[in-house]
């Protein structure tokens, strides 16, 4: 079955750009099942509310709980179509994700793991943030509950975190990325190093060239030559991820570096 994305918002055209590019085509070839929300469906009043001032008081207004929590029975109780309801379920790993600044920080090894799930919900928040009683009863009811933070910066909402996220794991799902070396290579992989940069024609560019050994055809010197590269750059940008690499992963030509 296809990896099932729900996300729930109160601004579903900001999804829109997912319909786009790779993600797009790999709904379109039905490798993703990718469904927007409108939260204002579940508000039973007349201005369709869905936030209220803090308890406590404070700026801004918090998410109310019992809209979100109309919302996120149905989504994540939702049966799937065409399956009798007696019918045995296959093992289904469900994760409601939602995406806050004070969430634990979302990395390529997050995503690793969201791309095995079977069903993910993507909870956006607005304002200051959802009720956390939310996220307190999904975990309570046994959902596997993710509050995930793109990065150490406040974006007005969930929205733009969703995308990323979004973004970040259907390219893992097989056969949604035209290369799957593309995957194994790239920056924040499991060697835990920057990727090495890259060149194309013309070999002389402004009067820049790549160093030759690119161009000779050793493919030993070539992969040399891009571990030092990637070395380089990894301790003069990412000091931090110096830092955590293995001991035991380095070489003595690293080590030279
Ligand atoms: N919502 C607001 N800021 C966010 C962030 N940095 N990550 C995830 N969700 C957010």
């Amino acid at each position: 079955a296809p990896l099932r994305l729900d996300v729930v918002t109160i601004f579903p055209d900001y999804l829109r750009v997912l319909n786009l590019s790779l993600i797009g085509r790999a709904a379109a070839e039905g490798l993703i099942d990718l469904r927007v929300h409108d939260l204002r469906a579940w508000t039973h009043d007349r201005h369709r509310t869905v936030d209220d001032t803090p308890l406590g008081g404070g700026p801004g207004m918090v998410m109310r709980p019992d809209v979100w929590g109309l919302a996120l029975d149905e989504v994540l109780g939702r049966e799937e179509e065409g399956r009798p309801a007696t019918a045995p379920e296959p093992p289904r790993r469900q994760v409601l994700v939602m995406p806050t600044p004070a969430g634990e920080v979302f990395t390529q090894r997050t995503a690793e793991d969201l791309a095995g799930a079977d069903h993910l919900v993507l909870a956006c928040g607005r304002y200051e943030g959802i009720d956390a009683r939310v996220a307190e009863h999904y975990r309570e009811a046994g959902v596997e509950v993710r509050e995930l933070s793109i990065g150490d910066y406040v974006l007005n909402g969930g929205e733009a975190a969703a995308v990323v996220i979004i973004e970040a794991v259907a390219r893992l799902v097989p056969g949604v990325l035209g290369n799957p070396g593309s995957v194994v290579e790239e920056s924040h992989s499991r060697a835990g190093l920057l990727e090495h940069p890259v060149y194309t024609r013309p070999v002389t560019w402004r009067s820049l060239e790549p160093d030759p050994v690119l161009l000779g055809g050793d493919h030993g010197r070539v992969a040399r030559t891009r571990r030092d590269q990637a070395l380089l750059r990894t301790a003069v940008r990412r000091p931090d991820m110096v830092e955590r690499l293995d001991p035991a992963e380095l070489d003595a030509a690293d080590r030279a570096v």
